[in-house]
């Protein structure tokens, strides 16, 4: 087991480089498996989703070879429509992608089911309706969903809700369907727009991703060719340095962003008295000492980012009055917040908003992330907070966010990675 020690309390300055976006990685692997082909994707993220995928990948056929660091080249042209999900990674959430894929390419999938975090049941109900209104035969039993189809034909489908997931993967179902599709009250994060960009490059006919609205038209297996696609900047990773420089006051470039991403968060930092400027592929935050209180309910794209929530959260602790942060996504998100109160924030849970009192002293303690962006949450706090943090659970963290200690150390925080049995850490403190 490893452990992330942080020694907080420090400004972070200067400039950070933002690695691909994983939403649009993990639908956009799976997405090769649609398109067949030889691929090139380009600015991967190095983390543990990314290496997790290319393992089921490999494990039904498709061939993965890394040109650099993040290119890689995936030949899947002979892969098995049967995913044989290595059983340490029957856990991954996105693996639901390999459905929708794998159905719109064979017309039949068997799939593990996914697994997911623990902020609330994370059905698939809208992913199946999906399918079901496409033509396909679904049955879930002993663990793994099966999906099959004589034909897939287009026809329109209004999601219940704005999933970013059932999107994703009744866009690629739709991909060779017969005639038009029409995919009401979609959602329109930018991996959406990442992942239809990448299928039109190969051939696919998808218009309106980005918009509530989404027309696919079906083609065949013969248009689509072998393409170079480059992934977006991940917008989450990018906001999470942007938080970091608020809380710790230092002055953060993320660069290799697109603004327009960032743009709910951003307004938020300026809300609070933050400095935030942008330019084509940059932003800068500078923090200040005196933090505004603020209100912060998050929505789909463009609203504010669910994924931002958590550290968004351990931010408002040092603002100078109490703010309320409301999460219409997900059913409980808030399952970090006891972590959170360790490091000495105050909050309190009213049903679906968090009452968070600020200016709360923050000193170190040992905490544990109970998932992806609840450790992100819990290193935020970390970076503001006086002493030494010792994070655990660190593979949680590992999922979404590349070198982060190499990042941080950059940018002047204290911090260090360890194992257990390594020696009792001496103070990271000179
Ligand atoms: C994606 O999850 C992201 N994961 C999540 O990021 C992100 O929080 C979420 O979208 C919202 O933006 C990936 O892209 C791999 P949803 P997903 O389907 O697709 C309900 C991170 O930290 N719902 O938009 O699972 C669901 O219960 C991760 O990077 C149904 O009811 O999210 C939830 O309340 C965490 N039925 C809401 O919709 C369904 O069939 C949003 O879920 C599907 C979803």
């Amino acid at each position: 087991m490893e452990h992330i020690i942080i020694s907080g309390n420090k400004p972070l300055k200067g400039r950070v480089d933002i690695s691909g976006a994983k939403n649009a990685a993990v639908a956009i692997i799976p997405a090769t498996l649609c398109a067949g082909g030889v691929h090139t994707i380009e600015n991967l993220p190095q983390i543990e989703d990314v290496r997790n995928y290319i393992t089921v990948l490999e494990s039904m056929g498709a061939s993965c070879e890394f040109l650099d660091d993040h290119t890689m080249r995936v030949d899947a042209r002979n892969v098995s429509s049967t995913v044989n999900m290595p059983e340490n990674l029957k856990g991954m959430r996105a693996s639901y992608y390999l459905i929708g894929s794998l159905l719109g390419r064979f017309k039949k999938a068997v799939v593990p089911m996914p697994g997911g975090c623990n902020f609330g049941s994370r059905p698939i109900d809208q992913h199946i309706k999906g399918f079901e209104a496409l033509g396909a035969e679904v049955i879930q039993e002993h663990g793994s969903i099966f999906v099959t189809a004589e034909r897939l034909v287009g026809t329109k489908i209004y999601l219940d809700v704005a999933s970013v997931g059932a999107t994703i993967n009744i866009m690629m179902a739709a991909v060779y369907a017969e005639g038009e599709t029409i995919l009401e009250n979609c959602a329109k994060e930018p991996h959406i727009v990442d992942c239809a960009n990448f299928l039109n490059m190969c051939g696919a006919n998808i218009k309106g991703a980005g918009t509530g609205v989404m027309r696919i038209t079906g083609v065949t297996p013969t248009d689509m060719k072998d393409r170079d696609y480059t992934i977006i900047p991940d917008q989450i990773e990018a906001g999470t340095y942007m938080i970091a420089a608020a809380v710790t006051g230092g002055e953060v470039t993320v660069r290799r962003v697109i603004p327009k991403h960032m743009e709910a968060l951003s307004a938020k930092l300026q809300e609070m008295g933050c400095d935030v400027f942008a330019g084509d592929d940059w932003i800068k935050v500078r923090g200040k000492e005196e933090l505004k209180p603020t209100t912060v309910t998050t929505l789909y794209y463009p609203g504010f980012p669910t994924d931002l929530q958590p550290q968004m959260t351990a931010l408002l602790t040092q603002g100078n009055g109490t703010s309320y942060v409301t999460e219409t996504v997900f059913e409980n998100r808030f399952q970090y917040i006891d972590q959170l109160a360790r490091l000495g924030a105050k909050v309190k849970i009213e049903g679906r908003m968090a009452v968070i009192e600020g200016q709360a002293r923050l000193t170190g303690a040992d905490v544990t992330a109970t998932d992806l962006r609840a450790g992100a949450c819990l290193v935020v706090a970390a970076l503001a907070a006086e002493g030494n943090t010792q994070i655990s659970n660190v593979h949680y963290i590992d999922r979404g966010y590349e070198n982060l200690e190499e990042k941080l150390t950059a940018l002047g925080a204290n911090i260090r990675r360890i194992s257990d049995g390594e020696p009792p850490l001496v103070a990271l403190e000179a």
